[in-house]
């Protein structure tokens, strides 16, 4: 038969052209084959801040897929839940210079019922579990406690009294879940700011040594009283006195060695009439924004009723701003906890992005601590010097389409490429 391919007949001819035609066929199936990888590839890589998504799980880790229609933004993005690690960058230096997202209500969750069995009637404020709030980087949590049942209770109520309809859960719970967490994360701190409505003598103290927390306090005394540096962060974790609680009642302080709140943090004024661009006046209960002998600063920004529908517009470029006046109002100093409502809520970067300019500017004077070199020189930068001006805010559109745009001509690129490499 090797012979009969150089005596062409016309028969074999023919055959010849419909083998080359097979072949030229066959190209094309593999540059559609590659075309078809190529696009299965592209199409599962993780989803980036800003593009349009169906599902959390298309989104890049650190990140859900949400709207917000608030915001203008009608088709679902993929929005950060996660700031970096506030240490991540530097370590080393006192604990009020890092910032330390934080939620408010931590405990009140979206649909959640009464461990009572009864409906809660109170408004919610998170989302997600305190355990799933701790894996997202939360390390600041507000938990409002109230004798209630024989027990001390998480109960967003009213009159400084518990009921079922506002009772959310036993304290214990909450806790065991926090002493989980700093037990399986030895280099993790946490606060917590308790609004205290517990009458009951040593209340506190017995949910939390019973809860296992003891092990972990920050002793009251190692507390700066005259605006000093807190400890170093690193010797925070070495001594793991990894637990950092205020409660709002004064008297606690002496009595049971649980730290008053106001001794040591400033705090800015929340609800409706305060979320003002531009004012950031102290709440009633603390010093001035600026009284400096206290080390910690707290800023607020979340309405008197929490409202998931326009909490992702509060936690985008206002918040970044409400930071900046607050850093004015306090004597040029960052929030070392920025709390808010609906943590995962935003157009954008949100609350974790808030956390992460803090951090920049708090640690090395960078506009995120992403900017941040290890071990840098404060103030040395790759990008402008740190200043009071608002960051630029996410701007989605900024940030989507020309990465879109990219990963296209990429694409485009490789197929190309492959097509005149088998042609
Ligand atoms: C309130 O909850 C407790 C259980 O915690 C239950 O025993 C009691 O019957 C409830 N009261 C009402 C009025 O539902
Ligand atoms: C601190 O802020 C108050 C207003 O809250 C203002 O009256 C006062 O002058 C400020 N003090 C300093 C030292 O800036
Ligand atoms: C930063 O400093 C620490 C302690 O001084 C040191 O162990 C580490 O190697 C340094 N890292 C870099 C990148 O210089
Ligand atoms: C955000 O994008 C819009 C257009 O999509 C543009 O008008 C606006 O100026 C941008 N904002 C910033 C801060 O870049």
């Amino acid at each position: 038969m090797e012979a009969s391919s150089s005596t062409l007949s016309p028969a074999f001819s023919s055959l010849n052209f419909s083998n080359s035609t097979r072949i030229y066929f066959q190209r094309i199936r593999a540059v559609c084959t590659l075309f078809i990888v190529v696009l299965l590839f592209n199409f599962s890589s993780a989803l980036k801040l800003g593009q349009t998504c169906i599902a959390n799980r298309q989104c890049e880790s650190g990140f859900h897929c949400e709207t917000c229609a608030a915001n203008g933004n009608i088709r679902a993005r993929c929005t950060r839940i996660q700031p970096l690690n506030p240490s991540s960058q530097v370590k080393g230096l006192p604990f009020n210079r890092y910032s330390w997202l934080t939620t408010h209500n931590s405990f009140a969750r979206l649909g959640k019922r009464s461990a009572t069995g009864s409906v809660v009637l109170s408004p919610t404020n998170q989302q997600d579990s305190v355990t799933s709030q701790l894996n997202n980087g939360i390390r600041g949590l507000m938990l409002d406690m109230y004798d209630f049942e024989n027990d001390i209770w998480l109960c967003h109520s009213f009159g400084a009294k518990c009921y079922n309809y506002t009772a959310f859960q036993p304290a214990i719970n909450v806790l065991r879940e926090i002493q989980t967490f700093l037990e399986t994360n030895p280099s993790e701190i946490i606060t917590i700011f308790i609004e205290d409505y517990v009458r009951s003598p040593e209340g506190l103290t017995k949910v939390f040594d019973a809860a296992g927390l003891r092990k972990f306090w920050f002793p009251v005394s190692q507390m700066p009283k005259k605006g000093g540096n807190w400890p170093i962060v690193d010797d925070m974790i070495q001594r793991n006195q990894r637990l950092v609680v205020f409660t709002s009642k004064s008297y606690k302080e002496a009595a049971e060695g649980i730290a008053y709140e106001w001794r040591y943090v400033v705090e800015n004024q929340y609800g409706n009439g305060r979320m003002i661009a531009g004012k950031c006046p102290n709440r009633g209960e603390s010093s001035a924004m600026n009284t400096t002998t206290k080390s910690l600063v707290l800023v607020n920004y979340f309405p008197d009723a929490p409202d998931i529908a326009t909490a992702c517009k509060h936690n985008s470029a206002p918040l970044i701003s409400m930071m900046n006046t607050c850093y004015e109002a306090a004597g040029k100093r960052w929030a070392n906890f920025i709390a808010v409502d609906f943590y995962k809520r935003s157009d954008g970067g949100g609350a974790p992005e808030a956390a992460d300019v803090a951090n920049g500017l708090l640690v090395c004077g960078c506009r995120s601590i992403s900017d941040c070199k290890a071990n840098m020189t404060y103030g040395a930068c790759d990008v402008p010097k740190a200043g009071a001006n608002p960051p630029e805010s996410a701007n989605v559109s900024s940030f989507a389409y020309p990465s879109r745009l990219l990963e296209f001509r990429w694409l485009l690129r490789t197929v190309t490429a492959a097509t005149s490499l088998l042609l």
